[in-house]
């Protein structure tokens, strides 16, 4: 749904920018309350066919989306965010994209000392317990992408009481209240950073990082995709962000994205 992207934007959002950004934060707009990020940025790419890298952030959201239809629970205290992307791929690459970003978040939440993990394929976790999510959206032809919407969604300054079950936050786990601006800063310059290497084809060494913080590497997990449930080892990460299960028989799977993951042991 349009919310009027001119209507908001008269609102005077406060407005700065990146210091040194190649790409993502060169422009970044605050809101206080929107409908949702992704689908105001969807909006202002579909009135502004250029430019990427304009990110607009809110304190809450009244219609905030997950993945699958899901809603978002955007309760202030969070940091809800999104920006618009025009990069050259094919739509079978996007998938590669959220992990490009789950590996940015991680770099930038690791710095606080938690011991936070990449759930693939969207989710960022502490133990079992989701801190951030991220949703890509894409408007495309069959074979090119015209432009992708990033959306996150971290639990920052939110209270228990404010999280759905099974969620946590930065503040529930450490203790501290992370400004949502300075947060957003640090992540800024973490994801322009990351999509600079996948732009210049290092995907190599966001894979092993992918590897590194993934919380399903070598575990045992069922993945469901629809109706179907397919159950094994996870025994690799491939260039294009796809999970390599083994299942009973020997076989290997390769797989793009999930409904569902869980972990069996
Ligand atoms: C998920 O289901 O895990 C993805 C959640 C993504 C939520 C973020 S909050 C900012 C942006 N705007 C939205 O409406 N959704 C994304």
């Amino acid at each position: 749904m349009d919310e009027g992207i001119l209507r908001i934007f008269n609102k005077k959002p406060h407005y700065s920018k990146l210091d040194n950004s190649k790409i993502i934060g060169k422009k970044i707009y605050y809101f206080d309350r929107v409908t949702s990020t992704n689908e105001m940025a969807f909006s202002l790419a579909m009135k502004n066919k250029k430019g990427e890298g304009v990110v607009l952030a809110a304190n809450t959201q009244t219609k905030g989306k997950g993945r699958l239809g899901r809603t978002w629970h955007s309760p202030e205290g969070g940091l809800y965010f999104s920006f618009i992307l025009r990069p050259d791929i094919s739509p079978a690459r996007v998938s590669l994209i959220t992990l490009v970003f789950a590996v940015a978040v991680v770099k930038v939440l690791r710095r606080l000392n938690l011991d936070i993990q990449i759930k693939w394929p969207n989710d960022i976790v502490v133990g079992a317990k989701k801190i951030c999510g991220i949703l890509v959206e894409m408007n495309s032809t069959a074979d090119r992408i015209s432009f992708l919407i990033v959306g996150i969604g971290m639990n920052n300054k939110t209270s228990q009481h404010g999280l759905v079950y099974n969620a946590t936050s930065i503040y529930e786990e450490t203790g501290i209240k992370i400004d949502n601006k300075e947060l957003l800063l640090d992540m800024l310059e973490s994801f322009d950073k990351y999509y600079f290497h996948f732009k210049t084809g290092h995907i190599e060494k966001i894979i092993n990082e992918l590897k590194l913080f993934s919380s399903t590497l070598n575990k045992r997990v069922m993945l469901k995709i629809g109706t179907k449930i397919f159950e094994g080892k996870v025994v690799d990460f491939d260039n294009d962000g796809a999970l390599i299960l083994k299942t009973e028989s020997g076989a290997k799977q390769r797989f793009l994205s999930a409904d569902n993951l869980r972990v069996v042991r």
